[in-house]
């Protein structure tokens, strides 16, 4: 045992050892086991071949200790172990606190990664850039096996371009489970676990990556909502230290100042009593400790019933040191190459979640209520988005305002609130990195999608993350169909078969090719066609340099525009409220 331990060392020292790698053609031969498989530094990963797309497929793969038992409500531990694991079924989801996570098979033991590689490559000889993606859903819901985010297309597209990469996805734990807060729990290292179980995940790929043939020098992050919000709090982690676990970063929708009430323990008190009280625990001398031992189906079914509020990082002094505004401004933060994106209609999936409004005062009323505007501030912000701003935009519609449909159900203000929440909750926060990283002389490039894909009301316009399945290139759309309740699950969003499927495939095959060129050049233009539209960096100096590029289909297409629409409130905003914002 001795000696093959030294073997496996020697190996993982070295590296780069893959083992099997099925020949290009042909496949497995019948009698021999050709699965794939990884020497890690401890242990062996046996992973699954797909014949169909010539793929190495790791699922499941745990990157930290089970966080059950006595590891409950605990930072994530790393896996000592020597271990031999089969990989090659996704596994549970993390238990989640909505409608669509419900269809899958959920655990508390659920920190995992897939891992997609192409087959048939030469890995002792090369090593693949690695593209990581921290899935969205509010930090309430959401998984790496969740097939919206199937790696397969994209490393598809990775070797059809020529720059082959590695995709990897990973599960962090969700709402209470993942976020608890509260004044017992402060001071103590258990606050920000998930955002600690996606740190753990990038140091296991630091230390493992390179048996699966990637290079542990070329990772790039990339998120969706708080995903991307994430991926900016890893950057500013620990005071903006870095801990060389990522080397570019591309943030969808989502950015680390968020306009929000700033996450602190205490904010999380109400819900903590309440977890306490329903589990027996309320007059434990240490209540942690007593919801460690809880049944997880009594403490899930406790935590399921406080879902509906919504679960944010919180300012622990260590892991996020204080307010991200405060870091990006004395730039201290993680500079690496990034690429921001965000939909035109960020707001208008959560302006249709209100109350029907058909008044400036019913407006005023909820934002006050909701939000920490100073009055005079509110009706500053209020003169910024007059009465004929409209999300989606008021010509693309039909019947016209007030008749179409959007109005009809959900009130006279439903366009401008569209308009002020998605600025206040994406926009602002996605234009306001962007200037940022600039100013700090970081290459950013960014991007808005206008694109509606199918399914979408035309006065719904491109929601919150629609951008998702062109840039995983994920035609076919599998996991848009589970008939959860979650706005951006519809039903065939390519128009596979429908009228409008070239021209969604025409846009998809770019918007995954730009990134798999920033995943393995560092730049979405590399390479690119002639006649191909270029990607132009964001430049710091006002309006003019502040160029990005719009994604559409039809005949306004993929154009280069300024980044200043609605530009005074969104300005009001990002020097008014994301300033001392979380
Ligand atoms: C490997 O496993 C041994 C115990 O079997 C443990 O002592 C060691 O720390 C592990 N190494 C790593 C890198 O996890
Ligand atoms: C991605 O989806 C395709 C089509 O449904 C499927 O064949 C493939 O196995 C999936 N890949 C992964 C990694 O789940
Ligand atoms: C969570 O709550 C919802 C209702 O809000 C309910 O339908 C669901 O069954 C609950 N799940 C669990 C595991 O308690």
């Amino acid at each position: 045992m001795k000696s093959s331990i030294a073997i496996f060392s020697l190996l993982s020292l070295a590296g780069s050892f893959v083992e099997a790698v099925p020949a290009p053609q042909g496949g497995p031969i019948s009698g021999i086991d050709t699965s794939p498989k990884a020497y890690i530094k401890n242990g062996t990963v046996t992973g699954r071949y797909s014949p169909e797309w010539n793929q190495d497929f790791f699922l499941g793969v745990p990157y930290a200790k089970p966080p059950t038992g006595d590891r409950r409500f605990r930072p994530p531990q790393f896996i000592t172990e020597k271990q031999h694991i089969q990989a090659k079924q996704t596994g549970n989801w993390c238990y989640g606190y909505r409608g669509d996570q419900w269809e899958y098979p959920q655990s508390e033991d659920c920190l995992t990664l897939n891992i997609v590689r192409p087959s048939g490559v030469n890995y002792n000889i090369k090593k693949l850039p690695v593209a990581v993606f921290i899935h969205g859903g509010g930090f309430l819901i959401g998984s790496a096996h969740d097939q919206r985010y199937n790696m397969t297309f994209l490393v598809k597209q990775s070797v059809d371009e020529g720059h082959p990469i590695i995709g990897i996805g990973i599960n962090y734990r969700l709402g209470g489970l993942g976020w608890i807060a509260s004044r017992q729990v402060a001071g103590t290292q258990n606050l920000n676990l998930g955002l600690k179980d996606q740190r753990v995940a990038l140091h296991w790929i630091q230390e493992n990556i390179r048996a699966f043939g990637g290079d542990p020098n070329k990772v790039t992050l990339f998120g969706a909502s708080a995903g991307a919000l994430s991926i900016g709090l890893h950057q500013l982690a620990y005071n903006g230290r870095n801990d060389g676990l990522f080397h570019q970063v591309m943030l969808l929708s989502g950015a680390p100042t968020f306009f929000g009430t700033p996450g602190f323990p205490e904010t999380g008190q109400a819900r903590y009593d309440y977890i306490i009280t329903q589990t027996g625990c309320l007059d434990a001398t240490d209540s942690l400790e007593c919801l460690r031992h809880v049944p997880i189906e009594t403490l899930n079914a406790a935590i399921n019933s406080t879902s509906g509020q919504y679960t944010a990082p919180t300012i622990d002094g260590n892991f996020i040191t204080g307010l991200p505004s405060e870091g990006l401004k004395r730039g201290r933060f993680v500079k690496v190459p990034t690429v921001m994106a965000g939909t035109t209609d960020e707001g208008a999936g959560y302006a249709r979640m209100l109350t029907k409004y058909d008044t400036e005062a019913q407006l005023r009323t909820w934002l006050q209520a909701t939000t920490l505007f100073k009055p005079n501030m509110l009706d500053t912000l209020l003169s910024h988005y007059d009465s004929s701003t409209s999300i989606p935009d008021a010509a693309n519609f039909t019947p016209p305002y007030p008749n179409d449909q959007g109005t009809i159900n959900h009130g006279l203000q439903y366009h401008r609130m569209a308009a002020i929440l998605g600025d206040l909750w994406f926009i602002a926060g996605k234009r306001n990195y962007a200037q940022k990283l600039a100013s700090f002389g970081v290459p950013v490039w960014s991007v808005r999608s206008r694109v509606v894909p199918n399914g979408y009301a035309d006065w719904s316009g491109s929601v919150h993350t629609t951008d998702v399945n062109f840039i995983f290139n994920n035609l076919e759309a599998p996991g848009y169909d589970i008939g959860g309740t979650g706005v951006r699950v519809v039903q065939n969003p390519m128009d596979i078969g429908g009228p409008k499927e070239a021209e969604f495939k025409q846009l998809a095959d770019f918007a995954s090719k730009s990134f798999v060129r920033f995943f393995a050049k560092g730049d979405p233009a590399h390479g690119r066609a002639p006649g191909e539209v270029h990607w132009v960096k964001y430049k710091h100096g006002g309006a003019s340099k502040a160029n990005q590029i719009v994604w559409d289909i039809g005949p306004g297409g993929v154009y280069i525009e300024q980044d200043n629409f609605r530009q005074a409130g969104i300005q009001h905003i990002i020097d008014h409220f994301l300033q001392g914002s979380f």
